[in-house]
């Protein structure tokens, strides 16, 4: 079970990439995570793509698709995988393509999240996601019992540094201007499927998995 989920940020794709993932027995591959634990140590690649998370840019392809040309070697993959924020650009897809048919496994299917400007940009201000454990919660949609702290390990709730409003503008225009194209290069694949994914998060759960169920 091959699966990309798309959708702007904030559409829920780190939300339904889990769950997915778990109900599926594949690992969700979310590269967001990947460059801010390298950013975290550190490492050569974190401190090449700092800047542009800080500004809410799309980090150079050819970084990005060794990162996941790297992670997509690792055994756990052999049976499938979610994707989660990659590919982001037609090259990204490109490139992940062409592994993908070296290996004999191609994509079955690429989920888009579709919500709207003023729903992300709701979900994103009020996002809060654990220091600790990464449990992605929401002061309004999701929030824990005890406000500031992770009901799943008790550590604190933090606000990521690019859900400020200045970045979750530029972040959207990233997205407008160079994932938006990938829509039509996977319809024309015939992979993409359209779930509306503005509705209660059990809902936008039942639509993703009945999406990816057939496959
Ligand atoms: P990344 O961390 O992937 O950020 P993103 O794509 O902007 O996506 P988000 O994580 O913000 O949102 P999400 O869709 O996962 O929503 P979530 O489930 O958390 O990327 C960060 C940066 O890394 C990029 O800006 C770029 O610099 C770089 N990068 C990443 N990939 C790259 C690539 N391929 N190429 C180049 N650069 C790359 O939900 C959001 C909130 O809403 C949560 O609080 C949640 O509780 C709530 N929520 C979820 N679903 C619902 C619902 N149905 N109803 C109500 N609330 C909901």
């Amino acid at each position: 079970m091959r699966i990309v989920l798309l959708g702007p940020p904030g559409a829920g794709k780190g939300t339904q990439s889990k769950i997915l993932s778990a109900r599926l027995g594949v690992p969700q591959i979310v590269i967001g995570d990947i460059l801010k634990a390298q950013v975290s140590r550190g490492t050569p690649l974190g401190v090449a793509a700092k800047p542009y998370l800080d500004d809410g840019k799309l980090v150079p392809d050819p970084v990005i698709i060794e990162t996941i040309h790297e992670r997509l070697e690792d055994p756990d993959t052999d049976k499938g995988f979610v994707l989660d924020g990659f590919p982001r650009t037609v090259p990204q897809a490109i490139a992940l393509d062409t592994t993908l048919a070296d290996a004999g496994t191609p994509l079955d299917v690429v989920i888009e999240l579709v919500v709207g400007r003023d729903d992300v940009v709701r979900r994103l201000s009020g996002r809060r996601v654990c220091s600790n454990c990464g449990h992605i919660w929401h002061v309004e949609f999701d929030p824990p019992t005890v406000d500031g702290i992770c009901d799943v390990c008790g550590h604190d709730l933090i606000q990521r540094s690019d859900d400020n409003p200045e970045t979750i503008i530029r972040r959207l225009g990233e997205y407008a201007e160079k994932t938006v194209p990938l829509t039509d290069f996977y319809a024309a694949q015939g992979k993409l499927v359209r779930i509306d994914a503005a509705g209660t998060p059990e809902a936008v759960t039942a639509a993703t998995i009945a999406a990816a169920e057939p496959y």
